[in-house]
């Protein structure tokens, strides 16, 4: 008896060995960019300034002066960089629409021309058999609008959900998958608490402030969307894996508590149950008078999604360590240590942890229960063309193998994930970092604009003829 349950548990796992680590039916394969990092053409067919020009043209804000003047010359560039995805094989393309192209000054006149880049962008990938998901948001809030208070005011809620209608209007017709923002988390803190990003505001009230016009902007968009006949709608956030350094710990406990508040649940909680969690009402009460939260706003922002975005880099560790100043892009977590890497990193120096992943996902699912997407899953490693003018970067693929692990682990463990995004297609303008970190599956040259695959490329667009892992 022992024997024959010995062979047959050895037969079914090389039968699973042979048929490798495969994905659902239908589970879409993407890569991810965004305008701002990859188009260039800043000053071209109308489109006006957004608030990343006068961050990166404002000294000492981007690595070595850097700016997405020029970038990857996407504008100019699609056509072949769309040839190139279909080469590799992708079955989804996500790209987001510059908000100042279509409406230079954010609110006011459309300007056709920036609407007819997206509308060419978006035939040239249908043409490819390329499904195009279009972020209306990542970052490129128009300057005007921001000279007008930027996030930190309801008109610019309203004004998100205007043009994305002019948007949704023009490409309605084709574009099936829409998200509204990209990482509000990062618009808001990084945007308004710490600096780091554009608009590089340094008040805690203000982070707050955006939190809520950025949630109400994406409900408002969302609405409308939808009653325009919109398929599929959804958000993309950058959830925290977040863990106490010791779960037996009463106060290790109570700081993954309030990063987990101000990371995941003070936009899941109202995006998906309608309401701001009760200790980030006080949280927030710590810096402002709540009352930019009208009535009924928080019914406005839970929209119904069909999808919800993840994009997930690194785990985040935390401890209790009184005297511990609050992080500047997390207000008010004084006595919270955000513990640094350990083990290996990325060229961000960012941890490489894709358990994480896996209890990221299933833990959305279990609190939230949305179907998702990894809209953006990714490394930055220092690489370039070797002696054989190749890019080797078996670092990638390490990383890029082990994520998609823990989602195939996620998936086998009934959490509801329709696809992957690798980030990035292509090199680019990594925000405060410029282009000193490659973390493109292609490599650009940003003297002559080539384009060359890289092994990791190469690697992906096995896993997608595959559907699956070796
Ligand atoms: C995410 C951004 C994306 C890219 C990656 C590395 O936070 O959404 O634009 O910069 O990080």
């Amino acid at each position: 008896m022992t024997a024959t349950v010995t062979s047959e548990s050895a037969e079914s796992g090389s039968a699973a060995q042979a048929s490798g680590r495969k994905f659902p039916q239908g589970f879409i394969w993407g890569a991810a960019t965004a305008s701002y990092q990859i188009e260039g053409a800043v000053h071209e067919d109308g489109r006006g300034p957004s608030i990343w020009d006068t961050f990166s043209s404002t000294p000492g804000k981007v690595f070595a002066g850097h700016t997405g003047e020029v970038a990857c010359d996407h504008y100019h560039r699609y056509r072949d960089d769309v040839a190139l995805m279909a080469d590799l094989g992708l079955a989804s393309y996500r790209f987001s629409v510059a908000w100042p192209r279509i409406q230079p000054d954010g609110t006011g006149p459309v300007n056709t021309r920036g609407l007819d880049f997206y509308d060419r962008l978006t035939d040239e990938l249908l043409g490819h058999g390329i499904d195009p998901v279009v972020t209306l948001y990542h970052w490129d809030l128009p300057q005007a609008l921001q000279s007008r208070g930027g996030w930190t005011v309801r008109e610019t809620a309203g004004a998100f959900a205007e043009y994305a209608q002019i948007v949704h209007a023009r490409l309605g017709d084709r574009v099936r998958t829409w998200t509204t923002l990209n990482e509000p988390w990062c618009s808001a803190y990084l945007g308004y608490a710490s600096g780091r990003h554009a608009p590089g505001i340094t008040e805690p009230a203000s982070a707050f402030k955006a939190v809520h016009h950025l949630l109400l902007g994406h409900g408002l968009a969302a609405r409308a969307l939808r009653a325009a006949g919109a398929q599929s709608l959804g958000i993309t956030l950058n959830p925290a894996s977040v863990l106490p350094m010791d779960p037996a710990n009463a106060a290790d406990l109570e700081a993954a508590r309030i990063v987990d508040g101000l990371n995941n649940r003070i936009f899941l909680d109202p995006l998906i149950k309608g309401h701001y969690p009760a200790d980030m009402i006080e949280h927030m009460k710590r810096f402002t008078d709540l009352d930019f939260i009208a009535d009924g706003d928080q019914a406005l922002i839970q929209a119904p999604i069909d999808v919800l975005g993840v994009n997930f880099y690194q785990p985040t560790y935390v401890s209790a360590k009184p005297g511990e100043p609050a992080s500047e892009e997390n207000p008010g977590t004084e006595g919270v240590a955000f513990r640094a890497p350990v083990g290996p990193v990325t060229d961000m120096d960012w941890q490489i942890e894709p358990a994480g992943l896996t209890r990221l996902l299933e833990r959305l699912h279990r609190d939230y229960g949305v179907p998702m997407l990894i809209t953006e899953n990714g490394a930055a490693y220092p690489d370039g063309p070797g002696a054989d003018g190749q890019v080797h970067d078996t670092n990638r693929i390490e990383y890029l193998d082990g994520h998609l692990r823990a989602c195939h682990d996620a998936i086998s463990n009934g959490v509801d994930l329709r696809g992957y995004f690798v980030w990035s297609l292509m090199d680019n303008f990594e925000w405060a970092e410029g282009y000193a970190r490659r973390f493109g599956i292609v490599h650009v040259d940003y003297r002559t604009q080539a384009r060359l695959p890289k092994d990791s490329a190469r690697w992906y667009s096995e896993v997608i003829r595959r559907n699956g892992l070796e």
